[in-house]
């Protein structure tokens, strides 16, 4: 008899074991104790395969309807975001786009916070209604009133991220979450910043949370996947309409990658999110510092909200700027040597990128990020202290010692 836990059991299990024992199919007496690879495109149909969905998508058929890696994974993000079904797809970009292809058709309006990610700037202010006749308003999802005040009647989804990319402002998902269903409008989450355990927002009542896992539920920089989780209902339609017949699917491989990287997710999270909070206060106490966006740290404008909304953190991203011009940001980056200069976040590693004062989305964000730009910083697995070394170094070389 199998000493795995079976999917029942699966539901019972407490966080850290389920990102253990979530998702995998193995145990069989003599077989592999981890759901291994499957490289195939297809899979063997019954004698009599006349009863068979060609669109189904929840037994193993054809890698771009179901494999059984991505239903593994599927199964666990379902699991860890307390979802009745998730999907998963070939990027946090093909997730996003799988909501709003489903959710929304022309003459649709949409709210959408007004700082977030920037692939989602662009579906919204050019793609989706010069394509589609969708229309778009975008709004400060923290300022409520504003939010109520952006509803009309063809509003059909309010989207926002939790902690936004890059100003790290964080959303109220419950206040959202009764302005959307008042509006008879539905709430799609982007949860990125802020995966399991920090936020669950369907415990909040937004209606579908959107992860890309390529960033900490990987955890691990190689590989790129994006998720969707909700209702049975709305995952079953985002799975037909934009799995099966637009068909932005996750390997095999990825979606191998993904459910092992995801095995520590919640001890990672915890690791970030204390060496995020000491790197931010030191970064905050230096005078050669301009600003620092932290939701942790008291001088951030929600810091009250944060504390209430994300009980375990509010995550390991740090947007902040040292004082000077953006040769000097770029002075400071080149002067690293531990931390390393690259897009992306949420990996083990320590990764920094130099956002400047240019594009259309800048006009949205508070003062000091348009004026100096930023340094966006995403807190790795290094311990604090060689962080803390590393930046005080690069300090150093930049402005001179203290
Ligand atoms: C908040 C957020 N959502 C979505 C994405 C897109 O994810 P991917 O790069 O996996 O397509 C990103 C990427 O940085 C992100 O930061």
């Amino acid at each position: 008899m199998s000493a795995r836990p079976d999917r029942h059991q699966e539901s019972t299990l407490g966080e850290n074991s389920l990102a253990v024992h979530g998702g995998n199919d193995a145990g069989e007496p003599g077989g592999p104790i981890r759901t291994p690879i499957t490289m195939a495109n297809s899979y063997a149909l019954p004698d009599d395969p006349s009863g068979i969905s060609w669109s189904g998508t929840d037994v193993p058929l054809y890698t771009r309807n179901s494999g059984v890696n991505q239903l593994g994974l599927q199964r666990k993000l379902a699991a860890l975001e307390h979802a009745e079904d998730a999907v998963v797809l070939a990027s946090g970009v093909a997730a996003l786009h799988a909501v709003f292809f489903t959710l929304l058709r022309t003459g649709d309006h949409v709210v959408v916070a007004d700082q977030g990610y920037e692939a989602v700037y662009k579906l919204f202010a050019e793609l989706l209604p010069q394509k589609y006749g969708i229309e778009a308003t975008f709004v400060d999802t923290s300022d409520l009133d504003a939010v109520r005040a952006a509803i009309r009647p063809e509003t059909r989804l309010i989207h926002t991220e939790v902690v936004a990319n890059p100003t790290t402002r964080v959303a109220d998902v419950a206040a959202l979450a009764t302005i959307a269903h008042e509006a008879g409008a539905l709430l799609s989450v982007d949860s990125t910043f802020t995966p399991p355990p920090l936020a669950r927002p369907l415990d909040h009542g937004a209606d579908l949370v959107v992860h890309s896992l390529t960033k900490y539920i990987n955890g691990h920089g190689d590989a790129m996947g994006g998720s969707v989780a909700g209702s049975r209902e709305l995952i079953q339609r985002i799975k037909a309409e934009a799995m099966v017949d637009v068909g932005g699917v996750i390997s095999p491989f990825n979606a191998w990658l993904i459910l092992r990287g995801s095995v520590t997710l919640p001890l990672r999270i915890r690791q970030h999110v204390a060496t995020a909070a000491e790197v931010a206060r030191f970064l905050e106490a230096d005078p050669r510092v301009a600003f620092v966006a932290y939701p942790g740290l008291s001088s951030h404008p929600q810091h009250a909200d944060a504390a209430r909304l994300l009980p375990e953190g509010a995550g390991a991203m740090i947007a902040f700027a040292v004082d000077g011009d953006p040769d000097t940001q770029n002075r400071f980056v080149a002067a690293l040597r531990l931390i390393t200069s690259a897009v992306s976040l949420g990996h083990d590693e320590s990764l920094i990128v130099h956002v400047g004062t240019g594009g259309p989305r800048v006009a949205f964000y508070p003062e000091p990020f348009r004026r100096l730009g930023h340094l966006r910083f995403s807190v790795g697995l290094e311990d604090a202290a060689d962080l803390i070394a590393d930046l005080a170094q690069a300090l150093d070389a930049t402005f001179g010692p203290r």
